[in-house]
């Protein structure tokens, strides 16, 4: 798998120019791509500026030498490149799996160009079978987790919101200091609609579903690298 990672992240690498102001994304394959760049700056002396999508990525970042800034400094972005944990064919995405979706989303939105890098195995006909990723407040945790599957249900889906365990039976905190809440819902048949309804749920600070930003993805197969564009 992970030589499939590796394809995805060298053909995003030629997208790559001196000069850009570019996303990083955060994951194994966003990891992987992370390496290469920094490989690529040192054998021909590129000259870049990065923001990362996590402090896993920041340090990464850092221990390459990519020169870092920050959305402060820098508030548009040339490309990001990032991984997925689900994406289907008009390039709806989830988002989160390594708790990193808030920061990613505020940074995939600031960049002209967004593109995913992923193995075959992340598509999908019809997005849920990873649990959706929700990053919430740690205030007033049991209404929030009562009025998101309220709202849940109302748009169609059904499932478990489990919050988000590390292997010491702790919660997980993300960045920003707040928790996820992981919805097991098998099926997103209408993405959109789904986003639309969690983007109003207060305490909520932001849901994994990507609707609408990559502009392509980079997926590589068995059988060679396919890209998706979205239409
Ligand atoms: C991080 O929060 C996620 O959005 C990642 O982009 C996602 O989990 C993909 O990770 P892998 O490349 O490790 O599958």
């Amino acid at each position: 798998m992970d030589e499939l990672k590796k394809a995805a992240a060298a053909e995003a690498l030629t997208l790559v120019e001196s000069g850009m102001r570019l996303g990083l994304g955060t994951g194994s394959t966003a990891k992987i791509f992370v390496d290469l760049l920094a490989e690529r700056m040192k054998r021909e002396g590129l000259k870049l500026i990065a923001v990362p999508t996590s402090e896993a990525t920041r340090l990464q970042a850092e221990s390459l030498g990519i020169p870092l800034t920050t959305l402060d400094e820098t508030p548009e972005l040339d490309l990001a490149i990032d991984g997925a944990d689900e994406l289907d064919a008009q390039l709806n995405l989830i988002k989160g799996g390594g708790a990193a979706h808030l920061r990613e989303k505020i940074v995939e939105l600031a960049a002209k160009r967004f593109v995913v890098i992923a193995d075959e195995t992340k598509e999908v006909a019809v997005l849920g079978k990873f649990p959706l990723p929700l990053e919430v407040v740690p205030f007033g945790l049991e209404a929030t987790r009562q009025h998101l599957t309220r709202v849940i249900e109302k748009v169609g889906c059904a499932g478990e919101l489990r919050f988000r365990m590390k292997a010491d039976g702790t919660l997980v905190k993300t960045d920003g200091g707040n928790l996820i809440l992981d919805a097991h819902l098998g099926s997103i048949p209408d993405p959109a609609r789904l986003a639309d309804a969690l983007d109003h749920v207060t305490g909520l600070v932001e849901h994994g579903l990507f609707i609408g930003m990559a502009e392509r993805a980079i997926l590589a197969t068995h059988q060679g690298v396919r890209v998706i564009k979205r239409a």
